[in-house]
């Protein structure tokens, strides 16, 4: 099993517009609100691809019901931490051209009390598992050094994504995975990250500082990866592209679920740009269904690089 710690949930709310013109009124066409987050998108992944995967995180009241049926149905065991306040929304405001524009909420400060809980609830979690995520923006109140000490606190494989200052806290210790995007990595290093060469060049810089699987993602571009085995690159183009919005957070819980079985660094690679690109062509922001998962794994192009 497979625990996710995502603690900042969310609603996400999708609403359609024909086009977008800032400091007009619009009248939105469908809306849709569902559960949200970094750790829902990863955990339904692993799900998805038929691992078991508990996710702790906040939830208020009003949605605690709810999330958790509606996560069960996609085979996810939501540990909902009752909240305080109410949860945040992520609005994707998507015109006629598929484009879309995100408004994510900041989450209130849920308290001291309420940030203890979900520490003890993921650490029990945590015992019953083979692994752990990390992923996603932190609730106020959570210091940035958290999941850097989350990772060497625990014997389990560990893998973090986040950004900023909590991404540069998990670098300076030693992580056993590191999934940042090439903003996020050219962020954390201070120098851009443009081409493959460069994306290449930073995943080694991780690993050669202890990252144990330093692994960047970028975009259509697929994905790097750097471990104690080699460096790969891995890439598939997809026309029809919907949404990629999330397909970082399937292409994790991919790349753990293949990690988690075993996979070899570049087999696990190809499970997850699979993951990814399934993402992007889907409209719901970070969701997979298997069988299209599958079509596309087989597809996958992947190439060893020079350490
Ligand atoms: N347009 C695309 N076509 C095909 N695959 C894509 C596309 N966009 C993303 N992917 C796949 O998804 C993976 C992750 O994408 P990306 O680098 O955009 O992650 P991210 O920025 O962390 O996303 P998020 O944080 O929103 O989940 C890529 O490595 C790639 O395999
Ligand atoms: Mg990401």
């Amino acid at each position: 099993m497979i625990t996710v710690a995502g603690f900042n949930s969310a609603i996400d709310r999708l609403v359609d517009v024909g086009a977008l013109r800032p400091g007009t009124v619009h009248r939105a066409g469908g809306a849709d609100e569902r559960p949200g987050g970094k750790g829902v998108h990863v955990a339904q992944t692993i799900a998805a691809l038929g691992m078991p995967v508990t996710l702790v995180g906040l939830c208020d009241d009003a949605h605690a019901a709810e999330f958790s049926q509606r996560l069960k149905l996609r085979g996810v065991d939501f540990r909902a931490v009752r909240s305080p306040v109410p949860l945040r929304q992520c609005l994707a405001i998507r015109e006629a051209s598929g484009r879309i524009t995100e408004i994510l909420e900041r989450s209130e400060d849920p308290g001291a009390d309420t940030r203890m809980v979900l520490d003890q609830v993921m650490r029990h979690w945590a015992m019953e598992s083979d692994a752990l995520v990390c992923t996603g923006s932190l609730p106020p109140g959570f210091d940035a050094g958290y999941y850097a000490r989350v990772s060497a606190e625990t014997s389990l494989p560990c893998a973090i994504d986040a950004s900023g200052d909590a991404l540069r806290a998990a670098a300076d210790g030693s992580p056993w995975l590191l999934k940042p995007n090439a903003a996020e990595a050219a962020d954390l290093l201070g120098a851009p990250v443009a081409s493959l060469e460069d994306a290449a060049g930073v995943a080694r810089a991780l690993h050669a500082r202890g990252v144990r699987h330093a692994v960047l993602t970028l975009g259509g571009e697929g994905a790097v990866a750097v471990d104690e085995h080699g460096a790969w690159q891995a890439s598939l183009h997809v026309d029809g592209v919907r949404n990629t919005v999330g397909s970082g957070d399937c292409f994790l819980g991919g790349l753990m679920v293949a990690l988690m079985r075993r996979e070899s660094m570049g087999d696990a690679l190809r499970l997850a740009v699979a993951c990814g690109a399934a993402n992007a062509l889907g409209e719901e922001t970070g969701f997979v269904r298997l069988d299209t998962v599958d079509g596309l794994r087989p597809l996958v192009r992947v190439v060893p690089l020079d350490v």
